[in-house]
């Protein structure tokens, strides 16, 4: 059977945090109706296509209008499950123990290690995106993704770094600001590569996770995680790396947990994960496009079938499955055409 959706009344004290962690709980805002089953955007003209953009070649007006958006959405109160502390403790809530699946009392549900990853993170960031557009009443409205995958976008996109900006977050590893650039296989050693070396080091990580240890969807998607059980049954390539080497890079190591970023229950106060997962999606979609006849999604229906909840921009609750989100045009989303010189990176 699939992982069956959170009972949030179950949600409680998530006991999988660092012990630095000083966090009561990480659980939504209560809801008095109890969730609608999501049902796509109805049509093209109630909801225009969103084109993410690459975040460093976005111009200074899609800037200004990406800071208002999060300003609004962090002028709102943590009682608001739209406002940015609502946003960010989603990602504890689901990552750090704080649900059981339904029916399994004794098991803390995980969306991470696991065929979960991928679809997880695309419903978390649809939502995201509908609330920053509505907040700023603009339905084209779509987050940034940080291609770091490509070697002009390798260190972290300058708007996210500005100081007097919402999309700053002082809980990052201060030595790896720009014009530093990523170690996509970083391990919190710091690599001894010229940039030229650091680059050609990157694109063969990634032509390894993405096209010679992921030939199949099972071996891409990760290991199945069925109703009942154990969590972590084992990432894809991608989430294993370079998804979890960007998260520690980006966080700052004099934190006791590499808060923010490098830590589950942290990592979605900065602004920065939303564009490092925006890219992680775009791999799911790069990767389907490699080779389309053997590069599909799982049919089964354990995968299928396994559903989260999330409020929208309304705010209202939903249950979402994995099969809704499958489709991006479905979704009214797209990722910005941008190089992806990896794929003849071969090692
Ligand atoms: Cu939910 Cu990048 O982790």
């Amino acid at each position: 059977d699939p992982v069956a959706t959170p009972d949030m009344s179950s949600c409680g004290p998530p006991d999988q945090l660092p012990p630095s962690a000083n966090v009561l709980t990480c659980c939504p805002p209560p809801s008095s109706a109890s969730p609608v089953d999501f049902a796509p955007p109805a049509n093209a003209s109630s909801s225009p296509l969103r084109t993410r953009p690459a975040a460093h070649s976005a111009g200074a007006d899609y800037v200004a209008k990406f800071n208002r958006a999060i300003a609004a959405m962090k002028a709102l109160p943590a009682d608001d499950p739209r406002s940015f502390a609502a946003q960010a403790s989603i990602h504890c809530a689901y990552c750090d123990g704080s649900y059981s699946p339904d029916g399994f009392p004794g098991l803390d549900l995980q969306v991470h290690n696991s065929w979960l990853f991928m679809p997880f993170h695309r419903c978390y960031l649809y939502f995201f995106e509908r609330i920053l557009g509505s907040l700023i009443g603009d339905p084209t409205f779509a987050i940034p993704f940080w291609n770091w995958d490509a070697p002009d976008a390798m260190s972290m996109p300058a708007m996210y770094t500005d100081q007097s900006s919402p999309l700053f977050d002082p809980r990052r590893n201060g030595r790896h600001v720009p014009p530093k650039l990523i170690d996509l296989d970083y391990n919190g050693r710091e690599p001894r590569f010229t940039d030229n070396q650091q680059v050609d080091h990157n694109l063969r990580v990634m032509y390894r996770q993405m096209i010679s240890l992921s030939p199949t969807p099972s071996l891409f998607f990760g290991s199945p995680y069925r109703a009942g059980d154990d969590p972590n049954q084992g990432p894809g390539p991608v989430e294993n790396i370079p998804h979890g080497p960007v998260h520690i890079w980006c966080g700052d190591p004099e934190q006791p947990a590499g808060e923010d970023m490098g830590n589950f229950y942290s990592a979605g106060r900065d602004p920065l994960f939303y564009a490092h997962h925006a890219n992680i999606d775009r791999m799911w979609a790069v990767w389907k496009g490699l080779d389309p006849r053997s590069h599909t999604d799982l049919t089964d229906p354990d995968w299928l079938d396994a559903s989260f909840l999330f409020y929208d921009e309304d705010p209202k609750l939903v249950r979402i499955r994995v099969r809704d989100v499958l489709d991006m045009d479905r979704l009214r989303y797209r990722y910005q055409d941008v190089p992806t010189p990896w794929t003849s990176a071969r090692p």
